[in-house]
């Protein structure tokens, strides 16, 4: 249930705000909906194409903070309203992205455009309208270690040197660009950069959020049942496919070391026949 009096760190009562949270419909933010409701004042604009994963929210209009959140249904990558609805809040909560590592392989191209040319008008009107950013970037911006091109057998390998990322200290290390995996970790890392230089030039207020693999309820969609049944489900789902390789894997080798080990014995049965017979 909502409080009334949450706390900032020197004790003073948190001022309710208005938060413009953009891609509130995918796994991330309808967690954060979810949280925001039930344990702040605050208002969203939740804005999304889809809205399966809030709707719960939203839906019946009865609900003690149906009068705090709002769902627009916006494709950020064409859409005049959203201006606006920067401009109505304090906050924007930037979630909106294609970040799927099935489609970096496949889809590099609407993976690029939609983690930088779809957020760049976010970062423009956060900018141009003095508004606070909340960007969700990756921890794949950290890219490779000095370490992973080491031989396998270098004892600079164990030495925490070559091994340990220093957040801001640590060369950006990322694969070729034929290596078409990495168009996710460069399309955010260029995002901010950019929200960095805002920073810097035009004194946007932001924060980058640098998740690693965030793991839950509603993280995704099981194809076939909840979407297009040619869709490839995220982390989750692909490990599901690991777990079900190494499964198969692990079968194959039991089978062929159980029929190996039956040869043995029955090598050995014939040995100790033998053995036996030979007293
Ligand atoms: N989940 C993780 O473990 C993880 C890890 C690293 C980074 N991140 C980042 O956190 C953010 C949120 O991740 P998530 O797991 O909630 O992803 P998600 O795919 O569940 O949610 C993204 C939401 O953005 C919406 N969206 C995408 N393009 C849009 C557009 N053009 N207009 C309007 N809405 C659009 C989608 O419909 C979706 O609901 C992403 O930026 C992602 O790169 C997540």
């Amino acid at each position: 249930m909502a409080s009334a009096a949450r706390l900032d760190l020197d004790g003073n009562a948190i001022k309710p705000m208005t938060i413009c949270m953009i891609g509130a419909g995918g796994f991330i933010g309808s967690h954060l909906c979810e949280k925001l409701m039930a344990e702040t004042m605050h208002k969203v604009l939740a804005v999304d194409v889809y809205n399966d994963k809030i709707r719960h929210l939203l839906e019946p209009a009865t609900h003690p903070w149906s009068d705090r959140i709002q769902f627009h249904r916006i494709n950020i990558k064409h859409d005049s309203r959203l201006e606006g609805l920067i401009k109505m809040a304090d906050l924007t909560v930037n979630l909106a992205a294609i970040c799927t590592p099935a489609d970096y392989n496949t889809r590099p191209l609407d993976t690029i455009y939609s983690n930088f040319i779809d957020a760049l008008p976010v970062v423009k009107y956060c900018s141009e309208n003095n508004k606070r950013l909340i960007h969700f970037s990756t921890c794949e911006v950290y890219g490779k270690t000095i370490g992973s091109f080491l031989p396998k057998d270098s004892p600079l390998r164990q030495d925490p040197a070559y091994y340990l990322l220093k957040e801001d200290a640590s060369p950006c290390i990322f694969g070729s660009i034929e290596k078409q995996r990495w168009s996710y970790a460069c399309a955010k890392q260029l995002i901010e950069r950019l929200i960095y230089a805002e920073g810097a030039e035009n004194g946007l207020e932001f924060t980058i959020v640098r998740p690693f693999n965030w793991i839950g309820p509603r993280m995704d969609f099981i194809p076939g049942i909840d979407g297009p049944s040619e869709g490839v489900p995220r982390v989750l789902a692909c490990f599901s496919n690991v777990s079900f390789n190494i499964c198969h894997n692990m079968a194959c080798l039991v089978v062929f070391f159980s029929f190996f080990l039956s040869l043995i014995l029955l090598f050995f049965s014939h040995c100790r026949t033998f053995f036996v017979m030979s007293h």
